[in-house]
């Protein structure tokens, strides 16, 4: 069983800015709901009751977003607009919400590392909430990890096919097909130079990790960019054979950078017309 997941939310969001000069990267509102309260659905969607977020410098607004707002809520009460906090509610009441933070940006390796407290001693996932999934056909994607978790009792990444010339951006695997859609990982290399990526397999922002990944982490030398990258850690579990890549069934839209976000709020506002 999955019950907890990781947000690691402790990056400065740098291709935002100004808007993320006083307000964190996951806030941003996509029409009325920010970035992270969608991951947070989507844990929820999957079975997790923990949320364990991963927070920094400035994120404050993450914490009371998970809160009950009682000035707030008791100025609407008995108005039409309760029903706009109804879905935040849910998650404050049906949710465990833990926090810690990291304190530095050593990468999201390291980030991940720094919710070891939070998680304790048994598997999890993560979900970078700027990078914002949907499966209007039918389970979302976390849920459809946890499901082949529960087959393959190991790690698994999500991955999509990029566009040759955007895989310098990603986590890239080289990988065996053994069913439909699903990969036994070989091996992985944190953005590649286009004539060196093994594949155009991309890692995006959804994992299950087995719990040995934080013993790993501790012994992960920083790598590209001198961060401690995820994706050198997981490359260790391959050596094990204990990687598997998930091409899930959904859209992915890459809400860390201004276009992939417009598209993301276009998509969800036609939704609701
Ligand atoms: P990104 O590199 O996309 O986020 O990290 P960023 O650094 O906030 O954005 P830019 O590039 O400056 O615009 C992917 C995810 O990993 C988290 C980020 O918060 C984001 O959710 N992260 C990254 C951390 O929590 N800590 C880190 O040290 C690095």
């Amino acid at each position: 069983m999955i019950k907890k997941c990781l947000f690691p939310a402790a990056g400065y969001g740098t291709r935002f800015l100004p808007a993320t000069k006083a307000m964190p990267k996951e806030m941003l509102p996509i029409l009325t709901k920010p970035l992270i309260q969608y991951g947070v659905e989507e844990a929820k969607e999957a079975g997790c009751s923990i949320m364990a977020i991963i927070t920094g410098r400035g994120k404050r607004a993450i914490t009371d977003h998970f809160d009950i707002s009682y000035e707030l809520e008791h100025q609407i009460k008995g108005t039409s607009k309760e029903n706009l906090l109804k879905e935040i509610r849910a998650l404050i009441e049906n949710c465990t919400f833990t926090y810690t933070r990291q304190n530095e940006m050593k990468g999201l390796g390291d980030a991940i590392l720094k919710g070891e407290p939070l998680i304790g001693n048994e598997p999890f996932g993560v979900i970078l909430a700027d990078d914002l999934c949907v499966n209007s056909r039918g389970e979302s994607v976390l849920k459809q990890m946890v499901k082949l978790y529960n087959k393959y009792q190991c790690s698994i990444v999500a991955i999509e096919e990029v566009e040759k010339d955007e895989v310098y951006k990603y986590g890239i695997i080289e990988a065996t097909e053994i069913e439909k859609d699903i990969f036994m990982v070989k091996d992985m290399v944190e953005k590649p130079d286009i004539d060196k990526a093994p594949s155009n397999l991309a890692i995006i922002g959804r994992y299950i990790l087995s719990n040995d990944i934080f013993k790993i982490l501790k012994d992960t030398k920083p790598g590209k960019n001198g961060e401690i990258q995820i994706t050198d850690a997981l490359k260790e579990q391959t050596k094990q054979g204990k990687v598997i890549a998930y091409k899930f069934k959904g859209k992915r839209f890459d809400c860390g950078n201004v276009d992939g976000f417009v598209e993301a709020t276009n998509y969800f506002y036609n939704q609701k017309i």
